[in-house]
């Protein structure tokens, strides 16, 4: 198996190096960093030094622009009205209607989707879209997440979520030893390589989703993928979509049911070799009493990655944070435990070069 760390161990670090921000930070010289910032070296840039690093070209002195400048700016990110090109119901920007289009062109024409409604949320590495379905698919709305174009995106350090996973194609198999000239160019960094990057991360959301939901996660369900976009489930109706489970207080006979639910699913991801990775109330949908699972793509692979273990410990931790809220009495470390004597790997175990100890209340 070709995996990302072993491409990136073969890439040339010189003058082309599409990351040189997370070349310069090397996290393990960090001191009192948390695992988030081990996983994420540029936020804790950002905590530390108090700045916004909006991408890595180095920083230029940014003239104001002139009020008449600013206006035309302002003006072009109005709604228009619908052109020519996908109908649409939902009104995008300018800046938006071009990106949206092409992300979502493929699903029209398949005959997946036959209106966008609107948007429900930007988030900070996607932007998700109510959508009418269309053809085969049985309920009326469905949500189109479209991932933001890359130099929009937030940066995110994602080579500990990475080790271990071979790149996945747009059909979602791997990349093997035969596909030379696509590993040179993930190697390389080029604009191509970075492409197949993207598709697969995109791609690990959402074969991730199609294993789970078969399985019985409570996860949307999946119906199809695009170079730049996911097709699922839409979690709410036609008038609201389902909150964030952060933003719900449940009551404490829910709260119980609902925590032994999550840890269900956390359970089914184990049994398929997967962890979250970045689970939390902010990735849960609470809907009508139930809950529904979202926001896949660092999806970790247990056996491959010698962080397993930190980022289990850190997805229950965070759970815990919730439901202990919420009345539950949950010990987070007990539960990683019980969990790890169940489906870990005792080489990743032992790989593992994480202090423990720095992960509490993490
Ligand atoms: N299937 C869905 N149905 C309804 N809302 C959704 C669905 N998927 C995502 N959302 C909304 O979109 C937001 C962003 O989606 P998410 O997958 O978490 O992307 P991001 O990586 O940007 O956080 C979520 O917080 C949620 O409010
Ligand atoms: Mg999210």
């Amino acid at each position: 198996m070709i995996t990302f760390a072993a491409m990136a161990a073969r890439a040339p670090m010189g003058a082309g190096s599409a990351s040189r921000l997370h070349h310069r930070i090397r996290p393990q010289r960090i001191r009192n960093t948390t695992l988030d910032d081990e996983l994420d070296p540029v936020a804790y840039y950002e905590r530390r030094y108090n700045i916004a690093i909006e991408d890595e070209r180095p920083h230029r002195r940014r003239r104001k622009p002139a009020p008449g400048h600013q206006a035309e700016v302002n003006a072009l990110a109005e709604p228009t009205p619908l052109e020519a090109g996908l109908p649409m119901t939902y009104a995008p920007s300018r800046f938006e209607r071009p990106w949206l289009e092409g992300a979502l062109r493929g699903f029209f024409d398949r005959e997946l989707i036959a209106d966008v409604l609107g948007m429900v949320k930007g988030g900070k590495e996607a932007c998700v879209y109510r959508c009418v379905s269309a053809g085969p698919i049985a309920e009326p709305l469905v949500a189109a997440k479209v991932y933001r174009p890359r130099q929009f995106r937030n940066l995110r350090n994602d080579s500990a979520y990475l080790e271990g996973r071979a790149p996945l194609t747009l059909s979602g198999k791997p990349l093997t030893e035969r596909d030379q000239r696509e590993m040179r160019a993930i190697a390389g960094r080029t604009r191509f390589g970075e492409t197949l990057r993207h598709t697969s991360w995109l791609m690990y959301e959402f074969t991730a989703m199609q294993t789970l939901y078969a399985a019985g996660a409570d996860v949307p369900q999946p119906h199809a993928a695009e170079a730049n976009a996911i097709l699922m489930a839409f979690v709410g109706d036609d008038r609201s979509a389902a909150p964030t489970l952060n933003s719900v207080r449940l009551g404490p006979r829910e709260a119980e049911a609902l925590f032994e639910r999550v840890l269900q699913n956390i359970e089914i991801m184990l049994e398929h070799g997967m962890i979250h990775g970045d689970l939390s109330a902010y990735n849960i949908l609470y809907w009508q009493g139930a809950l529904q699972i979202i926001d896949l793509p660092q999806v970790t692979l247990l056996e491959t990655n010698r962080r397993s273990h930190a980022i289990l410990a850190r997805d229950v931790q965070r759970i815990c944070d919730y439901f202990a809220r919420q009345g539950v009495d949950c010990d987070a470390e007990t539960i990683t435990d019980v969990f790890w004597r169940r489906y870990g790997q005792d080489e990743a175990w032992a790989a593992s070069d994480f202090d423990l100890t720095r992960l509490a209340g993490g």
